[in-house]
């Protein structure tokens, strides 16, 4: 499993890279099924990409959307991820309502996590998963310390009950879901993160490094993030 590192020259390099890597993603998808099936990546890196995506012509009709992970909080609390999706995205495209798959986050973490593996149960490898990294090497909800079901017999959505980063209940999409991808790539910006890159390029144990699809993983950093 190769993990690929790109450094972007710049923040417009960057995000063009993005873009550019979403719309290969979704032409694979569209020749090869007829349809995309994409993981939106919360927390606030991915807004920009999101944004751009909203202005380009796409096959919007095909497209569908997941969540790789969700916060437990009311459906419009202005940190719920899938709040900076429909502000950013999803209230100006035309993707269909059913092709929307929202984690029912407000529900709580454990039965969310049931529901969306059933909404989850007979969809095929998503065609891209984007992900993001947080400065304790955290993607998704899948944070150092805890159960990140990597394992063979791993549940596709797991609840997590004491999350670190606020709020501390949160559904997530289990490495091992996660890993069940054609494509995957990691959006990582900022000198914040610059640690948590090191020590992933240097093979620290991080939840990030558990996302080994046989694909390999991409990661896209800006220049502040990158490791000098
Ligand atoms: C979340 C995200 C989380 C995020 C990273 C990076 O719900 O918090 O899913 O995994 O991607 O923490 O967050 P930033 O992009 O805001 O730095």
């Amino acid at each position: 499993m190769d993990t690929r590192w790109q450094v972007a020259k710049d923040d417009a390099d960057w995000l063009r890279q993005a873009l550019a890597y979403v719309r290969a993603a979704e032409a694979r998808a569209l020749a090869g099924r007829g349809a995309f099936h994409i993981v939106l990546a919360g927390g606030g890196t991915p807004r920009k990409v999101y944004e751009r995506l909203a202005q380009e012509a796409h096959d919007w009709a095909h497209w569908h959307i997941w969540f790789g992970d969700e916060r437990c909080l009311p459906v419009d609390d202005p940190e719920r991820n899938s709040r900076m999706a429909f502000e950013a995205l999803l209230s100006k495209v035309p993707i269909p309502a059913q092709n929307i798959h929202v984690i029912p986050a407000e529900l709580g973490a454990a039965v969310a996590a049931e529901r969306y593996a059933q909404e989850l149960a007979g969809v095929h490898a998503f065609d891209l998963v984007l992900l993001g990294l947080g400065e304790d090497g955290h993607t998704a909800s899948l944070f150092p310390g805890h159960d990140w079901g990597e394992a063979i017999d791993a549940p596709p959505v797991l609840a997590v009950l004491d999350a670190p980063k606020p709020p501390p209940e949160r559904v997530s999409l289990s490495a091992r879901r996660l890993n069940c991808a054609c494509v995957v790539l990691c959006l990582v910006t900022g000198a914040g993160k610059r640690e948590a890159v090191a020590a992933w390029r240097g093979g620290v144990a991080l939840p990030v490094a558990a996302i080994r699809p046989a694909c390999g993983v991409d990661v896209l950093l800006d220049p502040a993030a990158a490791v000098a």
